[in-house]
């Protein structure tokens, strides 16, 4: 059976990325398309997926705007059950025919909706509801075949239904968590009116991703360089159940992983069945990096270390294929950085920019969000120590010592870093951090152990609460594990004098201090 889809057409609006997101959590399918699509494109999805239904995003402008994004009329005619949403919503009722003017008031924020039919669309629905608006113009009136499902004091059609075809706009946001009956609607779309089976679960997706893979790279060679984060393991273990032995998995060990790291990787791996390569390049990336203090040379200098090393064993490898951990919002960070500042250059094994010319590079989960990443990865077997791994940086802890790395420096960095994991994840303070990590110090500061004078390293704790790692707040870890961890470092580790906590959000601090 195909997989059911259902088509947002974007635009612009900045919660169409929300509608595609709420309707995969009721595990429909969704994808977002241009907004003049043609039909003939719309029917090509039926080549791979069975398409159930279009939703109309909203989207910042007017309709009556010059150079307004519209869709194409004929669209509203291929028989498929369509929702128009705040500006799709006015978009279809212009269309129609129905009176779209710009509104006496705007109505943004919550608002109160009188709900007048609560059959399909708006069935479960009270008769007054809480709902999210942000728009200026207004449906005042819709022609006769159109019947008025509900409306608000400055809105006279706030949602509306055609009698006979499966044509519906609604002028809310149901997408948002402000409209708390927005998922009842959109569910009432999903399975009431374009009845959808919700069958795009993480087995299916496995079945279709493997397929397509196999499809794609037939008995050609595969190479991918595993960080050991979820992204590339997830990516890895996808195609090697494609392509099997295949499939090369390189990991390359810089030296600057957490305690404990590159052995986890290499039992995971090898359990999993995978043909893994590893290679001990850490004399290699600590000769590169003799005297070097400044943190971006410290990036630039591992990121195109990493990458030679890679080429030359993909080179030898024969790989016709490279697949990557690419995820849905890696290409939208890629896409929108173009005109944004460089605050510091990120290594991201997700998608490394090689030179090697492969015949095609494989991105199998080039459409899926972390959250959705992590199902399929524990749908996979992936162990939950990676499902749940807290973000690091690709350099590693070589951006968490300040100023030169040194062997001494990385070890002792790996015993405090250690520690703080250990004594954060036993308390339930974890579930609410983003990341916690330890940043050694090039400054060092005098102590007493032992009635004698020490003079020893600084180290600094991090703790952050945060959605997207875009923004984060510093933690307000408890006072009795902050004394723990400090105590335990201190008393652990002869070389550390003195433990901070860094109390920066960010902005203005980044996450990492380097
Ligand atoms: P910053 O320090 O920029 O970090 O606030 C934001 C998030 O990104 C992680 N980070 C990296 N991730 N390669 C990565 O894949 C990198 O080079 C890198 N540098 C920072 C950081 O840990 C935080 O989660």
């Amino acid at each position: 059976m195909k997989t059911d889809v259902v088509l947002v057409l974007n635009f612009g609006g900045q919660y169409c990325h929300l509608i595609k997101r709420r309707i995969r959590e009721e595990e429909v399918y969704a994808e977002i398309v241009p907004p003049d699509i043609t039909p003939e494109e719309i029917r090509s999805f039926d080549d791979e997926y069975s398409v159930k239904g279009i939703i109309l995003s909203g989207g910042p402008s007017s309709i009556y705007e010059k150079g307004a994004p519209r869709c194409r009329k004929e669209i509203l005619e291929m028989g498929l059950p369509i929702l128009g949403i705040c500006y799709g919503h006015q978009l279809v009722a212009h269309y129609m025919g129905g009176d779209v003017r710009k509104g006496d008031k705007m109505e943004y924020g919550i608002t109160e909706v009188y709900v007048d039919v609560t059959d399909t669309l708006l069935k479960g629905h009270q008769k007054v509801e809480r709902v999210w608006t942000s728009h200026g113009d207004t449906v005042y009136e819709m022609p006769e075949e159109f019947e008025i499902l509900a409306h608000t004091e400055n809105c006279p059609v706030a949602a509306f239904r055609h009698r006979h075809k499966p044509l519906y706009g609604v002028q809310w946001h149901p997408e948002v968590v402000h409209t708390p009956r927005g998922k009842m609607l959109l569910r009432n779309f999903l399975f009431e009116i374009c009845g959808c089976v919700p069958n795009w679960t993480p087995e299916n997706f496995v079945k279709k991703c493997v397929e397509e893979i196999r499809e794609k790279v037939g008995n050609s060679k595969c190479i991918i360089a595993l960080s050991g984060g979820i992204d590339s393991s997830t990516a890895a273990v996808l195609a090697a159940k494609a392509v099997g032995r295949n499939l090369t998995a390189v990991f390359v060990d810089h030296g600057f992983m957490r305690e404990g790291e590159p052995e986890s990787i290499k039992k995971t791996f090898t359990e999993l069945g995978m043909n893994l390569l590893v290679l001990d390049e850490r004399k290699r990336f600590m000769e590169k990096l003799r005297g070097v203090s400044d943190p971006e040379l410290k990036r630039k200098i591992i990121g195109e270390e990493f990458i030679h090393v890679f080429e030359k064993v993909a080179e030898e490898s024969e790989a016709e294929y490279l697949i990557q951990g690419t995820i849905y919002p890696d290409r939208i960070e890629s896409g929108a950085s173009k005109h944004s500042e460089k605050i510091k250059t990120h290594h991201n094994v997700g998608g490394l920019p090689t030179e090697i010319k492969f015949k095609g590079v494989v991105e199998p989960l080039r459409e899926l969000y972390k959250d959705e990443v992590r199902k399929i990865a524990r749908s996979l077997g992936i162990p939950e120590s990676i499902v749940n791994r807290q973000p690091f940086p690709g350099p590693g802890l070589a951006i968490r010592i300040i100023g030169e790395v040194t062997k001494e420096k990385i070890e002792i960095l790996k015993r405090v870093d250690a520690i703080v994991r250990e004594e954060i994840e036993k308390h339930e303070v974890k579930g609410s951090l983003w990341q916690y990590f330890a940043v050694l110090l090039d400054t060092k500061s005098t102590g007493v152990k032992g009635d004698a004078r020490a003079y020893g390293y600084t180290v600094a704790i991090r703790a952050v609460e945060s959605v997207d790692g875009m923004t984060a707040s510093y933690a307000k870890l408890p006072h009795d594990l902050m004394e723990r961890i400090s105590t335990r470092i201190t008393n652990e580790i002869p070389q550390v004098s003195r433990v901070v906590y860094d109390i920066t959000h960010k902005p203005p601090a980044t996450i990492e201090w380097e």
